[in-house]
């Protein structure tokens, strides 16, 4: 179990998982040591902070949009993540979101997170993905930049789920 530093970049062994918990609207209300660790922040720090306190700007926005639309409607996402520590470094994973359900109901009391190292196969395909995402959202907002990731699905003639667990 071991985390790692080249340059600006963080990395992580594949036995280890980052995992969080938030309520409804996104602020955060437990991380794991794991979590802490990575993200550089005093766990005082993350209680209670909006998620996107690891937001990197790298990210394209439409990437959130999908998952906030899954996990709100009651299903689960994979997603490949580009995250921000507090010193700026930055970290790659690969997240599965879930919502959390109020026992026996359909009721949505918060969501879970776990995270595990991408492979680095997969980031040679994602990372200009997301570069170019990031380009179309300059240029044409959040529209575009859907557009553009439906596009590359539909000529490869997958799903969204099936391209992001292909590699990972
Ligand atoms: C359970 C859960 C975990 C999340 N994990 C992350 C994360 O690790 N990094 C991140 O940037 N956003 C994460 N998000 C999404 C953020 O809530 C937020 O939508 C995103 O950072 C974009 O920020 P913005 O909506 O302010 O643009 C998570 C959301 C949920 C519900």
């Amino acid at each position: 179990m071991s985390i790692s530093i080249n340059g600006d970049e963080i990395t992580f062994s594949e036995d280890l998982f980052i995992v969080s918990k938030t309520d409804t609207k996104g602020r955060i209300t437990y991380g794991n040591d794991t979590f802490i660790e990575i993200s550089g922040y005093e766990e005082e720090e993350l209680i209670g902070a909006p998620h996107n306190i690891l937001r990197h700007p790298d990210m394209p926005r439409a990437v959130f949009k999908i998952l906030w639309d899954r996990v709100q409607a009651g299903d689960e996402i994979f997603a490949y993540v580009k995250n921000r520590a507090k010193d700026g470094k930055f970290y790659w994973v690969h997240a599965y979101v879930t919502p959390v359900f109020e026992v026996g109901s359909k009721k949505i009391i918060g969501y879970h997170s776990v995270r595990r190292s991408p492979s680095r196969e997969g980031l040679k395909v994602i990372e200009p993905i997301y570069k170019q995402m990031l380009q179309a959202e300059k240029t044409g907002g959040m529209d575009a930049s859907l557009k553009l990731l439906h596009q590359i699905l539909s000529s490869q003639k997958v799903s969204y789920d099936k391209f992001i667990l292909t590699y990972e």
